[in-house]
């Protein structure tokens, strides 16, 4: 991808769409790149392209919008973390092409886009988004929205990272420059609500993260959606070390570092 702290410093989510459809050129290009996507828990995310006229589908939050994408995983343990991870990456790749996306958990019949993306028993859309070219102003609803939720605003890296355990911050010249610039580009990273429930305890090279938890975030439907904000978190950490030519491991084994009760451990990275 051409310079990823441009693309992820750089993107913001888009609800307010120029009415024209993707290029064909982009659209060859997008759903290319999709069919290589992977995450590190082997977990497969089908992606659904789908225009909004043919299958009847909006949102009362986007306004412009030609085109979608949905994603479909199993219902399996972190198939929300998996399909963060997956779908985030596809963000990050539109962004670089000029394509607007914006997560879409819950401002949407959701009905309608399960139907459309041909969802079957045992398998769950969490989330869909809109492809397209983003128009020169934002609707009125759509500042509000982003007022809302501060969606410009993000913790210091300082409030969800820490060093052996939750009672010492992370400062960051405890880490070299390259893991202090991956950091950085999680704590851009967008999720629900801006909530920002990542967070993170070094011990050495490895980097735990987990899972902040509020309540009514959980569904049979979505899973947990916090949890796919873990997934987008973990995408952007290992996107960032890769870009710093590191090389890295992602596993599931609980530390079993004492973190207060709503705090639930996800994964670790470690790097080499
Ligand atoms: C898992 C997830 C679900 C989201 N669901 C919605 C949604 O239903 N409606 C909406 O307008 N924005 C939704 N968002 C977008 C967030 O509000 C947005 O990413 C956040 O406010 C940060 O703004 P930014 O993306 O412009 O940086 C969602 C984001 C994530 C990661």
């Amino acid at each position: 991808m051409a310079d990823l702290q441009q693309v992820v410093m750089g993107r913001k989510s888009v609800r307010t769409y120029d009415g024209r459809n993707l290029t064909p050129e982009d659209k060859a290009k997008i759903t290319e790149y999709a069919a290589t996507i992977t995450n590190p828990f082997d977990i497969d995310v089908e992606f659904r392209f789908l225009g909004a006229a043919e299958y009847g589908l909006s949102s009362p939050v986007l306004s412009g919008e030609k085109e979608y994408v949905t994603g479909i995983v199993d219902k399996v343990p972190y198939s929300d973390v998996a399909f963060g991870y997956s779908f985030e990456k596809l963000v990050l790749y539109a962004w670089s092409l000029g394509i607007g996306t914006v997560w879409i958990g819950g401002t949407m019949k959701r009905s309608d886009f399960e139907k459309a993306s041909g969802l079957t028993e045992g398998k769950r859309m969490p989330c869909i988004s809109p492809l397209g070219y983003p128009a020169a102003k934002r609707a009125v609803k759509e500042v509000l929205m982003r007022k809302g939720v501060k969606a410009d605003v993000r913790k210091p890296v300082t409030e969800f990272c820490f060093e052996g355990d939750l009672t010492k911050p992370l400062e960051p010249q405890d880490v070299s420059g390259s893991i202090r610039r991956a950091l950085e580009l999680v704590r851009w990273a967008p999720s629900a609500v801006n909530k920002q429930p990542w967070r993170i305890i070094r011990d050495g090279e490895k980097y735990h993260f987990y899972e902040k938890k509020d309540v009514g975030y959980t569904s049979d439907e979505v899973g947990d959606m916090q949890k796919i904000d873990i997934g987008i978190a973990l995408c952007h950490f290992t996107m960032g070390l890769e870009d710093e030519g590191l090389e890295y491991t992602v596993t599931i084994n609980d530390p079993a570092i004492e973190v207060n009760a709503n705090m639930e451990y996800i994964a670790t990275v470690e790097v080499q």
